[in-house]
Formats: C-alpha cells, structure tokens, sequence
C-alpha cells in the first residue's frame, strides 16, 4: 500500500477564485490520491509514512499545456521573426534532425530533466513527424515518471521539403503509435496535426476519424498571428472561420482538445470553443516573442472556456511554469490597458490555478489537493526568499512565483510517487 503523510503549509487553488491554505497540517496520500488534509493526525493514519516538511510549502505540480519537444535545442534563437517566416527559418530545419534517433534521445532527456527541475509535472507535447523518436518520447517520459500526452506532428503540405509526409504514411504512422503506445496510464498519445495550413482536407479528415476510432485527444494551433489567420481563410474558403476548419474535421472537441494560442479568435469561435469544452493553452512568451499579440483570457474564463498555461518551446524562452504565470498576470494587465479596461487582469489567484488546475484538469483530477485528486506536488523551500517581515502563507506564494525559480523547489511528486532526477547516468 502506497500510503503517506506529508506535513508542511499546504497551498491549492480548487476555483480560479479560491485560494485554500492549510498552515502546519497534514495531508493524507492513499494509492497516491489525496484522501484528506487535517491539522491533527488521526490515530488511523499514525502507520502510514510521515514525511515532515514543516516550515516549506506543499503546492501542486504544474502543468504545461503545450511544448514542442524537438524545439529544445532552439530555446531561446532566432526569435527576431513572425510566426510563418519563423517556422520556415528556423524551426522547421531542427525538427527535420528527428530521424537521429541518438540526437533525438539527448535532446529528450536534457529536456525531460529540465521538465523535472522547474516542477512541470504533466505536459502535452508535440514531437516531429518522425514515429520512432515519438515512441522514444513517450518511453523516455514513463521512464522519468512524470505524465505526458505525446504527438506525433502530421503535415503533408506548406512544410519543408524533409518534412512533407506522404498522407497515407502519416495516418499509418500515427495508427501504429495508437495501437501501440497505450499501455501506459501516465504517458499517452494525443492527435496532433501541426495546424490547419500545414494539413491537407483528407489529412484532417482521417485525423478526427483516428481520434474518435481511438477514442485519444488532439491538440493543435489556433489563431495565434494575424498573417495565419489570413491564410487559412484563403487556404479554406468555404469554411465559416478558423476554429471551424477543425470543427467540420472532428477535431474540435469530439474528443478532449487543446487549442494553442487562441489569441485572435472571435467571440462566435470563443463560444465554439466554449460549448465543445475545448482548453486554450495560453503561450504568453511565445506569443510576446513571435510579436503574435495578447490573449484576451480573461474572455475565454468569462465564456466558460478551459484554459492552461503553455511554455510553447521554442516559440517561448522559459520552460518555467513560475515564471510563466507571472508573465500569464503580467500579459493580463496589458490586455485590460489595450481593451480600454474593459477585459479586467488577472488576480495571483487566477494566475496560479491556470498553471495547476487550469491545465491538470486535461488530465483528469489534477492540480489540485481536493479529495480524490492524483498527489502531484512540489515542496517548496522559500527561506532564501523571505525577507524581514512576517509574511502570510500567500504572501510567501506570491514571491516565489515572482522571484523564486527551480532552487527553491526541494521534491516533486506525481501521483504520490517521489520523483527523481531523471537520465543521470
Ligand atoms: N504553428 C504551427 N507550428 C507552430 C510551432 O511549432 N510553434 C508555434 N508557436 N506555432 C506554430
Ligand atoms: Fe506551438
């Protein structure tokens, strides 16, 4: 029996709006679900293990909605361009290395460790087009223990020449990784065609077939920058406006869906999106980088839309959760400037659920410390940050998501399982 207690100051965020704290308590791990949080440990708990972090903070793992694995090595270059010239120059001929499966593995494990040190413990990923090195993907990340949605990319038109798949491929290809890479309850496979420009109209239509035949999520871009937007009218003429070019093909919402971006949708794709449960995943950096634009997410919250936070390596420069939801409050405040203050920012509070719950909820009862929840944690060392004055336990939170970093985080957990540095040999 897998059964634990930890103490310490535990901090979640169940709403957008409700921050609960539990100082010096105790939280009671079952089968690695979240059973209970007390302030006194019950005699029929005294068996199970104790782990004492008094004093440090016990906060949910976070959540990256979407990344681009073989993006790594590109983190932070050539980031001078727009979204299409910037695919074309720079991030096109990376992926095109994924055939390597040796340079595929080192790019993966550096990247699954950094995943590891800022405390992301779930992500939705993209891969390359390239099968093997998205099933070395999806076993490297069961290796590592922390959960992932992986995705073969498919694209058969508008891409690099070493990228352009053959359709009937790409389908077979992305079957085999269906069939066979399903055994696993925290790594899983996930639709993924890059995006509407990049995809014929049978690519897409055979896709929303796979994703409803596996009964498997998909993920994809949308609406992220206004020369796309244009293009994709042009390349779709007959279809009423972006969000529904994936609507008419199945893969929006059939089955779960994230969406990428989301930052020039109008209010009818909105309230798509909204009826159909689709998530936006918000990229602020990405979209500050590639000069993209600003989510209005406060819209998508007020229309009932999921939402999450994204690094969108490479498109982003920081894989860092922390970091990107003092950016994601940051980005908000902009928005309300730019909406004359009608789109009201963001509170920490929304800010920290977005990057925990907000995600995690892709994943079923994640990024949360409600009962019944999967025990995805960080313990939280903040004595390098606090100051002179007393601070509250929020307080505390607040500065290290605005001044703390990877440091400060002393444990991870996923589903009540400690985590260990992977890929150290
Ligand atoms: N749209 C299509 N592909 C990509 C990608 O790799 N990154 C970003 N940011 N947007 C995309
Ligand atoms: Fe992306």
């Amino acid at each position: 029996m897998n059964n634990m207690v930890l103490k310490g100051d535990i901090a979640f965020t169940p709403t957008k709006d409700i921050m609960e704290i539990h100082k010096n308590s105790y939280i009671i791990i079952e089968e690695g679900k979240v059973v209970d949080i007390c302030n006194q440990l019950d005699n029929s708990y005294k068996g199970y293990l104790l782990k004492d972090f008094t004093g440090k903070i016990i906060i949910p793992g976070f959540v990256d909605l979407h990344l681009h694995a073989p993006q790594y090595p590109n983190m932070g270059l050539g980031l001078d361009k727009e979204l299409i010239p910037w695919l074309d120059t720079y991030t096109f001929p990376e992926e095109g290395k994924y055939d390597d499966l040796d340079y595929a593995r080192k790019v993966f494990s550096k990247l699954i460790k950094d995943l590891w040190r800022f405390g992301t413990t779930r992500s939705v990923v993209f891969s390359s087009i390239h099968k093997e090195s998205t099933k070395l993907l999806m076993n490297m990340f069961i290796a590592s223990g922390l959960g992932a949605y992986v995705g073969k990319v498919n694209m058969d038109r508008n891409t690099a020449e070493e990228l352009m798949e053959n359709t009937k491929k790409s389908i077979e290809d992305t079957e085999e990784i269906l069939k066979e890479c399903c055994e696993s309850d925290l790594v899983k496979p996930i639709v993924t065609p890059r995006f509407a420009p990049t995809c014929s109209e049978e690519m897409l239509s055979k896709l929303g077939e796979l994703a409803i035949k596996y009964d498997v999520p998909v993920q994809s871009h949308l609406s992220e920058n206004t020369s796309e937007v244009i293009w994709v009218k042009e390349l779709f003429p007959n279809s009423k406006n972006y969000a529904s070019v994936y609507d008419e093909f199945n893969l929006l919402g059939k089955t779960k869906t994230i969406m990428a971006h989301c930052v020039y949708n109008t209010d009818e794709e909105i309230d798509l999106m909204g009826r159909n449960k689709v998530y936006a995943a918000h990229c602020p950096y990405s979209n500050y980088n590639l000069s993209s634009g600003i989510m209005p997410v406060r819209k998508y919250l007020d229309k009932g839309v999921p939402v999450g936070l994204a690094s969108d390596i490479s498109g982003g420069n920081s894989l860092s959760i922390m970091d990107i939801i003092g950016g994601t409050i940051q980005a908000s405040k902009m928005k309300w400037l730019e909406s004359n203050k009608e789109l009201q920012p963001l509170t920490f509070n929304e800010g920290f659920f977005l990057g925990t719950k907000g995600g995690g909820s892709f994943f079923g009862e994640v990024g949360s410390f409600e009962k019944g929840y999967d025990f995805d944690a960080l313990i939280i060392d903040d004595s390098s940050l606090i100051g002179l004055n007393e601070l509250s336990i929020e307080e505390r939170l607040q500065k290290i998501i605005y001044t703390g970093d990877d440091r400060n985080i002393i444990e991870r957990y996923v589903k009540g399982i400690k985590i260990e540095e992977p890929f150290t040999s």
